[in-house]
């Protein structure tokens, strides 16, 4: 049985009263069987960290850099997030592969990175609208998430967790419904289970893009969708505590 995961990813969003209002609502609740993750911006990092500290709340960050360290202005590197307590880090996002030209091939630089650093790498793979209509969603998901399963170890990969965000629903309102969101989160466990069946069956594939409070129970009710990765709900305290209900 997985454990169902629940994440916000507050995205370029936030300050240093949001981190304290809402973090400390969410730590007001009592433990549930799911797990629970933030994913706040860098500069929030450590307030979130020292705020979440031995609590049921883990703390994760939105990038890290491809490179160990060095010479590289602006970047932060996986080992710094670990040494500030965090222990995930999203990759891949599809506003890093839209906005920075991030590539697969960087994605998984900075898997390899965030593993060596002991972190947990939340990868994201979706198709944007165009790539849907065109009938290359299998192909397009499945490429990103055969970068990873090529390179990286038994051992490694035990430590993934994927996301599966079509690039149309994310921010839109518009949300994939759960029978499109299976067939893909299905797809991806069989591609894994092509690695490694025992992977498969324990690894964790959340859902992403427009998830709300009235949508997360149909989607969190598939068998292969695992949590979810939520974004404007998630700066909405009352908003995330009932999808974190909903995984229930
Ligand atoms: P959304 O964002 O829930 O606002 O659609 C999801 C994400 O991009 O992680």
């Amino acid at each position: 049985m997985r454990q169902k995961l629940v994440a916000g990813n507050w995205k370029m969003h936030g300050s240093q009263r949001l981190v304290t209002d809402l973090l400390n609502k969410l730590l007001n609740q009592q433990p549930l069987s799911a797990k629970v993750l933030v994913f706040p911006p860098y500069p929030y990092l450590s307030q979130a960290t020292k705020l979440l500290a031995g609590s049921f709340i883990g703390v994760g960050a939105q990038d890290c850099s491809q490179a160990e360290e060095g010479a590289y202005t602006s970047e932060v590197s996986a080992a710094m997030l670990a040494d500030l307590g965090v222990s995930h880090v999203l990759l891949g996002h599809s506003e890093r592969r839209q906005y920075h030209a991030e590539t697969d091939t960087q994605v998984l630089e900075k898997a390899k990175r965030a593993l060596a650093a002991n972190l947990i790498p939340v990868v994201c793979v979706g198709e944007t609208l165009a790539e849907r209509e065109a009938g290359a969603t299998a192909e397009v998901v499945l490429r990103q998430l055969t970068t990873l399963l090529d390179d990286l170890s038994l051992d490694e990969l035990k430590k993934v967790v994927v996301a599966y965000e079509p690039v149309w629903a994310i921010g839109t309102g518009l949300t994939a419904t759960p029978e499109q969101a299976q067939e893909v989160h299905a797809l991806l466990r069989a591609a894994v289970a092509k690695v490694d069946k025992d992977l498969a069956a324990s690894m964790l594939f959340l859902y992403g893009g427009s998830m709300k409070p009235d949508n997360a129970a149909s989607l969190l009710e598939m068998p292969d969708i695992d949590g979810g990765l939520i974004g404007g709900a998630s700066l909405d305290a009352d908003q995330f505590l009932a999808i974190r209900k909903a995984a229930e």
